[in-house]
């Protein structure tokens, strides 16, 4: 078995392992990440669009902004419709700060390229099978080119996704699960028809919750609350197109004009937390941690802020030789995570249908969203979250 040795071992190369490798890097602390997909199906698989402020600081901080800059599209509210009409946030009215549009696929493209930029390892259909002695000697076993790899580390980040295998490494008592399922999906599509709006509309009907959301002036992302259980193929495109319309639908003829499909999906929903994210030498970071339903925009946001947090824990041991921060990694997160967790769950459950929901549920839904678009109050609570809550 061919054996290798780095100081942080990175499984997964998404949003949370890309960032972390790049930050470390910066910092001369060296790394390996392993991917287990190909380059082109990390590249090409469509997800999260919405990036906080702080996200957006960051990236462009560590020399990675560039394209972002140039192609992100800042935006300076949302709008929430309901009733036949809509109301806008104004983010920046309200708390001086706005989010970028820019797709997670150019992100983690424009990461890699640093990464090969500069020669730092970085395996595709590297898959890692297992982990060994967290506690002590962390070592990688993984699937590479034919071959069985060890990679041994001083640390772990487990950066692999929700069904990666670095939390399953965890024995069960050491680890406890909060979580909760939601009765319905997002049935997502991705389509080639200039965006109906410059903002993203966020709409509540009682036939269920439409988001309409872009990549570019040329391409737009909707999605439709529709049934876990549903099949994509009983959804054919003018099906799509007509549910949207309906649900999107204004007093005064909003037009939701139609386009060709270019990739449709469904997407469950739930809320996840893993209690503690530490074990020894071993880190989870990003959604193999926690999963957040997508209303409030945050997995993406949230792995990058878990990165944050290790990052500055890493840089105290090898430059300072100092563990406290690192020990309080847990802490320091699920502070974070929780008030993430809160809103997403509160902007899930305003904007939702719920199964058999009565007629004074819907009131419920018109009367929260009508205090939320009335009361300075609570459009400014709202703008906070959705921008970005501060860093400690
Ligand atoms: P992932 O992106 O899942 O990356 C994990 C990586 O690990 C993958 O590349 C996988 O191939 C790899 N891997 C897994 N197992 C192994 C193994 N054994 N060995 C090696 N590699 C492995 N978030 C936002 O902030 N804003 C949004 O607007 C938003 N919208 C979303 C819309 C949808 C439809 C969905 C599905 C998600 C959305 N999200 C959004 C959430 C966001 O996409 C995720 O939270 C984010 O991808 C988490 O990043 P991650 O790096 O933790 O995990
Ligand atoms: C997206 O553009 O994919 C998107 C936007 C807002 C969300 C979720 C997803 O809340």
């Amino acid at each position: 078995m061919a054996k290798i040795r780095t100081q942080v071992g990175i499984i997964g190369a998404g949003p949370a392992g890309l960032t972390l490798a790049h930050l470390l890097h910066l910092q001369g602390v060296e790394s390996v990440v392993l991917d287990r997909q190909s380059r082109e199906y990390v590249e090409t698989r469509v997800r999260a669009g919405v990036l906080e402020q702080g996200t957006v600081e960051l990236l462009c901080a560590s020399g990675v902004g560039e394209r972002l800059k140039r192609e992100g599209l800042q935006h300076n509210g949302v709008e929430l419709r309901f009733d036949g009409k809509g109301h806008r946030i104004d983010f920046h009215g309200l708390v001086g700060k706005s989010i970028t549009v820019y797709a997670q696929q150019e992100v983690l493209k424009d990461l890699i390229a640093a990464r090969l930029g500069y020669h730092a390892p970085l395996f595709f259909e590297a898959e890692a099978m297992r982990i060994e002695e967290f506690d002590a000697q962390p070592r990688i076993i993984y699937q590479h080119g034919g071959a069985t790899h060890e990679l041994a580390c001083d640390f772990i980040a487990g950066c692999d996704g929700f069904h990666g295998i670095s939390r399953l490494a965890v024995p069960g008592e050491q680890i406890q699960i909060h979580e909760r399922h939601y009765p319905f999906a997002w049935l997502g599509i991705l389509a080639r028809v200039a965006p109906a709006s410059h903002e993203l509309i966020y709409t509540y009907h009682e036939r269920g919750f439409a988001l309409l959301s872009m990549r570019s002036p040329e391409i737009s992302r909707l999605y439709l609350q529709c049934s876990p259980e549903e099949n994509i193929e009983e959804w054919p495109d003018e099906r799509i197109w007509e549910e949207l319309r309906k649900r999107m639908a204004t007093r005064d003829g909003f037009v939701l004009k139609d386009g060709p499909i270019l990739q449709k999906g469904i997407t469950p929903m739930r809320s996840f937390v893993a209690e503690p994210m530490q074990f020894g030498k071993l880190f989870l970071l990003g959604d193999a941690a926690h999963i957040v339903p997508p209303t409030g925009a945050k997995g993406l946001n949230l792995a990058v802020a878990d990165v944050r947090v290790l990052t500055a824990g890493l840089v105290q041991v090898y430059k300072h030789n100092k563990r406290d921060a690192l020990r309080r990694f847990t802490e320091t997160c699920l502070r974070r995570v929780w008030k993430t967790q809160r809103f997403s769950w509160w902007m899930t459950s305003m904007l939702h249908r719920f199964p058999n929901e009565d007629s004074f549920a819907h009131h419920l839904h018109l009367a929260e969203l009508d205090y939320v678009t009335s009361s300075r109050a609570a459009s400014t609570t709202l703008a906070e979250n959705y921008v970005g809550l501060p860093f400690e």
